[in-house]
């Protein structure tokens, strides 16, 4: 049987054996990254024989196969219609990200090698969640994204020689073709900034955090302004036609308008607003095609417009890092595991972090009204997620 809403305090391979099979809805989780951090954590013993920290493997060959023992159990446990999302970073070979070789910790009991990796140029990244991807695909895993989570506020790099990465791999697996998944839905366009508040075509347009279409105009929150405009590049050519035809060129109209706003209808950029187009007839007296399209304004309800349920989630998710500050190592933001339970575990249904650290995943599941359940090696971080779950109130779900 199952203990849920609890974190079990132990090694994940040893601790995970005492699961049932198939009693877990989603596994979301982030193991220590190869050669990164040192956790301090007592050496535990490997199915292999080998005794030390995960993530301290003197070749990261070692610690894939180490993952992919466990990730083999987590198949075990996970029921058929479940969901398995891992975050997983890189490591650069020779780099020793906090300054480990592997020779250094205190916690080494094997003879270790610095993890200068001959398989792999130094300076090379060692491409480990690509080659975590191809082992859990060939162990049976089906791989059904791959999610970028993009850090805008991502640290600073000291490296010259190379980009700063701003980016994590989430691998989102599963184990049946067919399994538990609620589409999610963003919005169809974002598109700050608009020089005039008319939403064009069907596209909307959203303000801040997307819940506003960005031409409600304040002096009328009821509404927003809808044109069904033609294709821009349609409108475009036809307008440069008829602009050649009368030898005009773009510099006269945009000083006879007083505008620089021209150039960029004749550039297919944007559309004249219907104010626009009346002075342009007026001045020029253009033939009639679209001005239907371009002057009728229909008012639509912004109340429905509000929640759309705009287009399917894409795979790149802007999350910013949310530090901790209680915990010395990264925590999951809470905006980049949602969406994962929201879509891979059903109400009532049990999440699972099987490398807990501070419980953001738990935190996350409980608001949702997710069981959860964790495994985590290290007591202090138990009492720490423990405390953070504590003060969660369950969101209302209607
Ligand atoms: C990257 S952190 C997870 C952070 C977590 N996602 C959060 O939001 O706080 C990895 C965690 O795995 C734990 N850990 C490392 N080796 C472990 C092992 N063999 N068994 C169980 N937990 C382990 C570490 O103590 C650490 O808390």
């Amino acid at each position: 049987m199952l203990d849920i809403n609890k974190i079990y305090q132990g090694h994940t391979p040893e601790v995970l054996k005492s699961f049932p099979d198939d009693s877990i809805d989603c596994v979301i989780t982030s193991p220590p990254y190869w050669a990164l951090r040192d956790y301090k954590l007592e050496p535990q013993k490997f199915e292999d024989g080998w005794e030390g920290q995960l993530g301290l493997e003197p070749t990261f060959k070692l610690y894939l196969k180490h993952l992919i023992q466990i990730f083999d159990e987590v198949k075990r446990v996970l029921k058929p219609t479940g969901t398995c999302w891992v975050n997983l970073g890189d490591s650069y070979n020779g780099s020793g990200g906090c300054g480990w070789t592997g020779l250094e910790s205190k916690n080494w009991k094997q003879k270790a090698k610095p993890h200068n990796i001959k398989s792999v140029p130094r300076k090379s990244l060692c491409a480990i969640p690509e080659r975590f991807k191809i082992m859990m695909i060939d162990r049976g895993w089906i791989c059904r994204n791959t999610i970028i989570w993009h850090k805008r506020n991502c640290m600073p790099s000291s490296a010259s020689d190379r980009f700063t990465v701003d980016f994590e791999y989430v691998h989102f697996f599963v184990k049946n073709q067919k399994y538990w998944f609620e589409q999610q839905f963003e919005p169809h366009l974002i598109q700050k900034n608009r020089p005039h508040g008319v939403v064009r075509n069907r596209e909307y347009n959203y303000q801040g955090k997307y819940k506003v279409p960005y031409s409600v105009q304040p002096r009328n929150k009821n509404f927003i302004e809808i044109r069904n405009l033609p294709k821009i590049k349609e409108f475009s050519l036809w307008l440069n036609n008829w602009r050649k035809q009368q030898k005009i060129t773009i510099d006269e109209i945009e000083l006879k308008m007083k505008s620089q706003a021209p150039h960029h209808w004749f550039n297919g950029e944007s559309f004249p607003t219907a104010k626009d187009w009346d002075r342009f007839k007026d001045l020029y007296n253009p033939p009639k095609d679209y001005d239907k399209q371009l002057l009728n304004i229909s008012l639509k309800s912004a109340e429905k417009q509000s929640y759309p349920q705009g287009r399917n989630k894409r795979c790149v998710w802007d999350v910013t890092t949310q530090p901790y500050s209680e915990a010395h190592f990264a925590t999951f933001p809470e905006k980049l595991v949602e969406p994962m339970i929201r879509s891979g575990c059903h109400e009532d249904g049990i999440v699972c972090d099987i490398f807990a650290g501070s419980g953001t995943t738990f935190k996350v599941a409980k608001r949702l009204r997710r069981n959860w359940i964790g495994i985590e090696l290290n007591p202090e971080y138990i009492e720490m997620a423990k405390k953070r779950i504590k003060h969660v109130q369950m969101e209302l779900l209607v």
